[in-house]
C-alpha cells in the first residue's frame, strides 16, 4: 500500500480505442431505437470512457425476434455438434489472439487487474469455450429399460432462446461461462452485460461474428437492468434466463418468469462464504489464503471468503500475520504489474462498501487496518480487516462485495460448522486443516455449492459451482451447466406383443 499508485496508466499500457459501442442484433451493430446512449466510467478516475447504445424493451424485442428466428428456422440448432464445435474453437482462438485488447477493456471498465486478465481470465474464457466445444458432439440421451412392451429413448434438445443477464465483476469470464454451454447445446441467445461494464461483451459479439456464428444466434443488448434486463426476464419468447447478480434482482427475475411464460431460470446470487481455519493450520499459508479469499478482484467476487472463522489456538498469531501481509498488498492502478488491487467498479459500489465499514465500526467490531478510501481520485478502498465480529452484525450477514474481511473466533469443530451455516447464503466455503477427519466432516456439513480444502478460488472448467439456499440454484461450469440448456425428450414406440400394434 506504500506510495501513490493510482496515477496515470499511460506508463503501463496504451488504452485501447473503443471500437464497438452499439447494440449487436442479428449480426449487426445498430443504434438503439430511441437513439439513447449511456456513459461507461473508468473507475480509476471516475471519468467517462465512452457512450454506449442504451437498449430498452423495443431493442430487446428485436433481439429476441432475431434469436427466435435463428432458433426456429436457422442453421445453428440443426448443425451437427462437431460443426458447432469447429466454430466455437475458432472463436476461442480469436479470443486468445485478441487477449490484450480484451483484458485492457475489462481493466478500464471494471478496474480489474490487467495482468490477471492476461494470465488467467481471458485465456480461461477461451479454454472454457474449447471445453464446451468438445462436448458439443457428445450430447446424447439414453436408452430406457421400459417395463411394458415398449422401446424408448431420450433425446436432449436445446431449450431454445436464452437470456443471459450478467454482472460487472468478471465481464469476460461470466460472458463465456454463460454463452459457451448454451452455444454448444444449440441454443440462440441475448446477452445483457451489466451497465457498468458493457465494453468487452460487444467485442465478444464482433469476434463471434468473425468466427462464423450465424446471425441472430448471439445478440448483445447493452443497457440498464430495470429496462433491458427486465424486458428479457419477462419476454414471452425467451425460453430460459440464466442470471448472475444480486439476490434482490434474482427475485425479480423469478417473479417475471412466474408471471409470464414460466420460463426456466437459473440464479447465481452471491454469498457470505466462510473460510474456516483450524488450529493445526500452517499460519503463514492460512493468512495468504484468507487475504486472497477476500482481496482478490477487490472483494468483488460472489464466492469471496468474507467470513474468516479462526480457531482460538491460532487466532492471535493469525491476526498478526494478516496485518503484516496486508501492509504489503499494493493498491493502485490495475495496469501496473506490481499492483494487487484496483478500484471498486463504480461510485455506488465504493460508497456502499464504505457505508458497511462505518456500520461495522458502529456495531462494535474492531477495525484492525484499512477502513477508508485510498488515494484522492477513483474508487480505491484500502484492504480492510475487522476482528471481534459477531455473527449478528450486519458486516457478518450481508454480502459487502468489497475488500472487507470479518474475523471471528471459534472453539470447536461443531461450533465452526454451526456458525459457518448461520447465513442465508450457501455459495462456497473454505477449510484450512491437515486433519482429514475435520476436512471430511466439515465439507459434508457446510451447506454450500463448492468447498475448497486448503485452497481457495480453485476454479476449473470441469468443476461446477452454484448455490445452496439464497445463493440461488443451477450450476455454472462443468457438464452440469451444459444440461441447463438442454431439454429431455422421451420417445416411446410399441414393440413385440404390445396391444398398440
Ligand atoms: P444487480 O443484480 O443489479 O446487477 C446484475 C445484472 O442484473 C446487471 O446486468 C443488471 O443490469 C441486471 N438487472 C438489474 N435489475 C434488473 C431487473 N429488474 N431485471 C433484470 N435484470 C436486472 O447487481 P448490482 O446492483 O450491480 O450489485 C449489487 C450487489 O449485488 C453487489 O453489491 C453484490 O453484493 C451483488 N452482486 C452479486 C454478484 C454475483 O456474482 N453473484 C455479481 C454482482 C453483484
Ligand atoms: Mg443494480
Amino acid at each position: 500500500m506504500e506510495g501513490e499508485r493510482n496515477g496515470s496508466s499511460e506508463a503501463f499500457m496504451k488504452i485501447p480505442e473503443i471500437k464497438f459501442k452499439k447494440l449487436f442484433i442479428n449480426g449487426e451493430f445498430v443504434d438503439s431505437i430511441s437513439g439513447k446512449t449511456f456513459e461507461t466510467i473508468d473507475p480509476r478516475t471516475g471519468e467517462v470512457i465512452a457512450k454506449i447504445a442504451e437498449g430498452e424493451k423495443e431493442d430487446v424485442d428485436l433481439a429476441v425476434k432475431a434469436a427466435r428466428e435463428a432458433f426456429d428456422y436457422g442453421p445453428w440448432p440443426r448443425l451437427s455438434g462437431s460443426a458447432r464445435a469447429k466454430i466455437l474453437m475458432k472463436l476461442a482462438n480469436l479470443i486468445d489472439e485478441n487477449a490484450e485488447e480484451l483484458a485492457a477493456l475489462d481493466t478500464i471498465d471494471a478496474g480489474k487487474l490487467f495482468s490477471r486478465g492476461m494470465d488467467r481470465d481471458i485465456p480461461a474464457a477461451a479454454d472454457l469455450l474449447r471445453y464446451y466445444a468438445g462436448a458439443a458432439d457428445k450430447i446424447h440421451g439414453e436408452t430406457l429399460k421400459m417395463s411394458g412392451e415398449f422401446q424408448a429413448y431420450t433425446l436432449l434438445e436445446p431449450v431454445g432462446v436464452v437470456g443471459h443477464i450478467i454482472p460487472w465483476n468478471f465481464p469476460t469470464s461470466l460472458f463465456f461461462m454463460k454463452v459457451s454451454p448454451a452455444l454448444a447445446a444449440g441454443c440462440t441467445m441475448i446477452v445483457k452485460p451489466a451497465e457498468q461494464t458493457p465494453l468487452s461483451a460487444l467485442y465478444h459479439a464482433h469476434l463471434a461474428k468473425q468466427a462464423g456464428i450465424p446471425n441472430g444466434v448471439l445478440n448483445v443488448i447493452t443497457g440498464f437492468g430495470p429496462t433491458a434486463g427486465a424486458a428479457i426476464a419477462s419476454h414471452m419468447d425467451v425460453d430460459k434466463v440464466s442470471f448472475t447478480g444480486s439476490t434482490e434482482v434474482g427475485r425479480l427475475v423469478m417473479q417475471a418468469a412466474a408471471t409470464t411464460n414460466l420460463k426456466q431460470i437459473s440464479l447465481e446470487l452471491g454469498g457470505k462464504s466462510p473460510l474456516i481455519i483450524f488450529d493445526d493450520a500452517d499460519v503463514d499459508k492460512a493468512a495468504d489464503l484468507a487475504l486472497l479469499g477476500i482481496l482478490h478482484n477487490k472483494g468483488e467476487v460472489c464466492v469471496a471468503g468474507s467470513r474468516v472463522l479462526v480457531q482460538e489456538g491460532i487466532y492471535d498469531e493469525l491476526v498478526k500475520k494478516l496485518l503484516e501481509k496486508a501492509k504489503t498488498w499494493v493498491v493502485g492502478d490495475p495496469f501496473d504489474p506490481s499492483v494487487r488491487q484496483g478500484p471498486q467498479v463504480d461510485k455506488t459500489q465504493f460508497e456502499k462498501i464504505l457505508s458497511y465499514i462505518e456500520h461495522g465500526k458502529r456495531e462494535g467490531a474492531t477495525l484492525l487496518t484499512g477502513g477508508e478510501r485510498y488515494g484522492e481520485k477513483g474508487y480505491y478502498i484500502k484492504p480492510t480487516i475487522f476482528s471481534n465480529v459477531m455473527d449478528d452484525m450486519l458486516i457478518a450477514r450481508d454480502e459487502i462485495f468489497g475488500p472487507v474481511m470479518s474475523l471471528m473466533k471459534f472453539k470447536t469443530v461443531e461450533e465452526a460448522i454451526k456458525r459457518a451455516n448461520d447465513t442465508r447464503y450457501g455459495l462456497a466455503a473454505g477449510i484450512v486443516t491437515n486433519n482429514l477427519n475435520i476436512a471430511n466432516t466439515v465439507s459434508r456439513s457446510v451447506k454450500a455449492g463448492i468447498i475448497w480444502i486448503n485452497c481457495y478460488f480453485a476454479f476449473d472448467k470441469d468443476c461446477p459451482y452454484g448455490g445452496y439456499k439464497m445463493s440461488g440454484f443451477g450450476r455454472d461450469m462443468g457438464l452440469h451447466a451444459l444440461h441447463k440448456y438442454l431439454h429431455v425428450k422421451s420417445v416411446v414406440t410399441p414393440i413385440y406383443n404390445s396391444p398398440w400394434l
